[in-house]
């Protein structure tokens, strides 16, 4: 991948980044090594569209957007559907809408205004998919937007829309898991959204982002919630919703003693949303067999799961160090 080696070049040349550098690209390397049968089709398509001319990146609510790239639509188009299906997003590239499964732009609104600034900052995206958000955060005035994702086709997705950019210069994905990172204190703004119901041990996960905050930093956590008293959490027996590894979803409550017993302060519930078929749909991006969210819930009540739990519904909450 000398197209993300280049990247990793520059992106980690900030001082404090720097220190992490070797280990972080040695495991990333390793990373993009593991034998996978789609990584030819999948640099086939990268390569097809690092030929173009590149475009400006900017916003075109709710898309992100890619102007003046100098390649057809068709082009584009063919070389981004070998990369399917695409979950984040959406994406506007010249006129191309890439609809993405999620309207991402649904979920930045109820977050951008809440936090604190990300001007300036260095911030982490834990499990950022294919860096939708993490471009977004770095539109916002972010110094550097670092996100880790293991799931390597979204780390081809990301590589797809940087290369089609000649001006997303503060944002990186690397595909690492948050565990794998070496403790890295220095991260003024931390997320982790949507990543919190897939591990077995949450403390581990909230106790390990804590090593990765400066001090006097803002963690932003997004995750699946249930209604319920404090000590309440939901273990679901196989799926959540057609989802594997979904392990714990606890009431807000509950998820606030986690954070406290952690040892984060000043912790607020800053939304709670019901997920909705019109924020997460299906389009021709996820596949030739898309099913979505509306697949998933019980079709005579839409308030449970078709394996009869609560419905989805998130809350963020923010909290410092
Ligand atoms: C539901 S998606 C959320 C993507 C995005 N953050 C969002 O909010 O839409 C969760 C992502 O977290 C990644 N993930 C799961 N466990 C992780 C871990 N331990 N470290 C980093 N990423 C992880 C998964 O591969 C998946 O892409």
């Amino acid at each position: 991948m000398k197209l993300f080696e280049d990247k990793f070049e520059s992106f980690f040349s900030d001082t404090e980044l720097q220190k992490f550098k070797e280990e972080c690209l040695r495991k990333s390397l390793m990373a993009f090594n593991i034998k996978n049968g789609n990584v030819p089709k999948w640099t086939d398509a990268l390569n097809k569209l690092n030929s173009t001319k590149k475009g400006e990146l900017g916003l075109n609510d709710p898309y992100i957007s890619i102007k003046n790239i100098d390649s057809s639509s068709e082009n584009i188009e063919t070389n981004l559907k070998q990369l399917l299906p695409w979950r984040k997003g959406p994406f506007i590239l010249n006129n191309l809408k890439l609809e993405s499964e999620w309207i991402g732009d649904l979920k930045w609104q109820r977050i951008k205004n809440k936090i604190k600034p990300l001007k300036n900052k260095r911030v982490l995206d834990v499990g950022a998919g294919n860096g939708y958000f993490t471009i977004r955060m770095a539109l916002e005035g972010a110094s550097k937007a670092l996100g880790v994702e293991p799931f390597l086709l979204f780390n081809y997705q990301f590589a797809a829309i940087d290369t089609l950019t000649k001006s997303n210069s503060n944002s990186m994905l690397i595909p690492l898991r948050l565990e794998e990172l070496p403790n890295m204190p220095i991260f003024e703004s931390v997320f982790s959204m949507g990543v919190l119901y897939h591990q077995r041990d949450h403390l581990e996960h909230l106790s390990k982002l804590k090593k990765m905050m400066a001090p006097n930093s803002e963690l932003i956590l997004e995750t699946l919630i249930v209604d319920g008293q404090k000590n309440y959490a939901l273990i679901p027996e196989g799926r959540y919703a057609n989802m594997r590894n979904v392990h714990c979803l606890p009431s807000t409550e509950t998820l606030k003693s986690w954070l406290s017993d952690v040892g984060f302060r000043s912790i607020k519930l800053i939304d709670v949303s019901v997920t909705t078929p019109q924020e997460q749909r299906k389009t021709p991006w996820i596949g030739d067999n898309p099913a979505s969210l509306e697949d998933f819930l019980d079709p005579s009540n839409p308030s449970l799961t078709i394996e009869g739990y609560p419905a989805p519904k998130r809350a963020i909450l923010t909290c410092s160090n």
